[in-house]
């Protein structure tokens, strides 16, 4: 079956499992290469990046660290509109390489704000794994180091992308079928 409904909407397979799977592992490979003398600490975007960071750091022969944040967002009080917060990072990052890894880069606003937060920490170095970039949507620039797949602006789901909060637990990557 191609087709899948997630609460109201129906969504077509885009990304088959094992097409993930195999991209996954030539990133982990291209990681893997340019770091494997960093020790790096990869910082998992909670929630939807949480299946991404898995299969990558199983895919990785390397001594490397994980940590888990969660970004919230709140309306700030000038005119910038939405404020986003890093928490949950307990790790000193100081002089390290840290790989922020992300389920999707959209707008791109989140992980120019996350970055923002942790240059302050003083890393030795910042690098960026997202399995998913929309570049019809970036709206900040941003050097993206590690990136699975490019894809279009369509709303997905499934490989830990939700729904209004379910289909994360979905093997493939489906996009919404537009009524
Ligand atoms: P942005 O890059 O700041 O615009 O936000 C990226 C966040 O938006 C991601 O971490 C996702 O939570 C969410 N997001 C963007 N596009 C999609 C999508 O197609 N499906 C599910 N979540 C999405
Ligand atoms: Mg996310």
């Amino acid at each position: 079956m191609d087709k899948i409904q997630v609460r109201d909407r129906e969504f077509t397979i885009s990304i088959p499992e094992a097409k993930i799977l195999q991209r996954v592992s030539e990133v982990a490979q291209q990681i893997q290469h340019d770091l494997k003398d960093e020790h790096p600490l990869f910082i998992s975007v909670l929630n939807g990046s949480f299946v991404f960071a898995a299969d990558l750091l199983r895919a990785l022969d390397m001594p490397c660290e994980i940590a888990f944040v969660r970004v919230a967002s709140y309306d700030g009080m000038g005119s910038t509109g939405k404020v986003k917060q890093l928490l949950g990072l307990k790790e000193n990052i100081e002089g390290r390489t840290v790989v922020v890894v992300e389920d999707i880069i959209d707008s791109g606003l989140t992980m120019k704000q996350m970055l923002e937060t942790l240059r302050q920490q003083g890393p030795k170095d910042i690098r960026i794994a997202s399995l998913l970039v929309k570049p019809g949507n970036l709206k900040v620039d941003l050097d993206i180091d590690y990136c699975c797949f490019k894809i279009p602006n369509d709303f997905i789901v499934g490989y830990g992308l939700d729904y209004d909060g379910e289909g994360r637990n979905l093997r493939n990557i489906y996009t919404v079928v537009e009524e």
